[in-house]
């Protein structure tokens, strides 16, 4: 099977103050298409460093990724913005969604900014919130919802232009136990799709329930401990 992620030593250097702190250290990963993988690690030790180079919203100060064939490194603003909104869906901890949209609006944005008709959007974009069990949510803002709600309606935008892989950071780290449960299933069920799926926490519990874990400790990957 190819492979979805090849990061081949990723190192981020951050400049605070007068010392540099190395986020990241020769980080090397990689990721088959289809296949879902656990980082770990504790606050500080460079989870959403090293996501944000993978899915192309910063850049490594070394080292290289590779996305579903195509190197992230040699990609322009535009072109990589076109590339990330085509190939990934990102899940965030404090979901970022527009909280002047709707439920239907937010999942349907991603495929306007692809240039859908709106027609077409809002198709999809019922679709994937049947799919998550949300309908009765359709009109509703973000205000209007709660966090396992707001965290469904995120996954479901990040599914709106069929990614070949959902990266996600600490989806359910401002989720209740229940809710974060449902998230889980949701990610179960997409990976079963065979979508790839990428997800950072700090949460051991959860390694044994992805293909692969990886352990991050300062900035290095650690050796698996499975
Ligand atoms: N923009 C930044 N400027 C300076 N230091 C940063 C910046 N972002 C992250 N760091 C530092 O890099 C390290 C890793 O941070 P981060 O990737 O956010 O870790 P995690 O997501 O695992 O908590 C931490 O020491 C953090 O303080
Ligand atoms: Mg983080």
């Amino acid at each position: 099977m190819a492979n979805i992620i090849e990061a081949n030593k990723l190192t981020k250097k951050y400049q605070d103050g007068d010392s540099i702190v190395v986020a990241l250290d020769e980080v090397s990963l990689t990721l088959s298409e289809k296949e879902s993988m656990v980082i770990i690690g504790t606050s500080g030790s460079g989870k959403t460093t090293l996501l944000q180079l993978l899915g192309g919203l910063d850049f490594p100060t070394s080292g290289s990724v590779v996305i579903h064939g195509q190197s992230l490194n040699t990609m322009d603003d535009d072109k990589l913005s076109t590339f990330r909104n085509k190939t990934i869906g990102f899940v965030f901890q404090f979901f970022h969604l527009l909280e002047y949209l709707t439920a239907k609006e937010n999942i349907a944005l991603p495929l306007i900014l692809d240039g859908q008709s709106q027609e077409v959007a809002n198709k999809r974009a019922e679709y994937l919130l049947k799919q998550i069990n949300l309908e009765h949510r359709t009109n509703h803002k973000p205000t209007m919802m709660s966090g396992g709600e707001m965290q469904r309606v995120a996954i479901a935008r990040a599914l709106a232009n069929n990614p070949k892989i959902i990266m996600a950071d600490e989806p359910t780290g401002n989720l209740d136990k229940v809710n974060a449960n449902n998230v889980l299933e949701l990610f179960d069920q997409i990976a079963k799709t065979g979508v790839s799926i990428l997800i950072i926490t700090h949460d051991e519990s959860m390694a044994d329930r992805y293909d692969h874990v990886l352990y991050l400790d300062k900035g290095s990957v650690q050796p698996t401990r499975k």
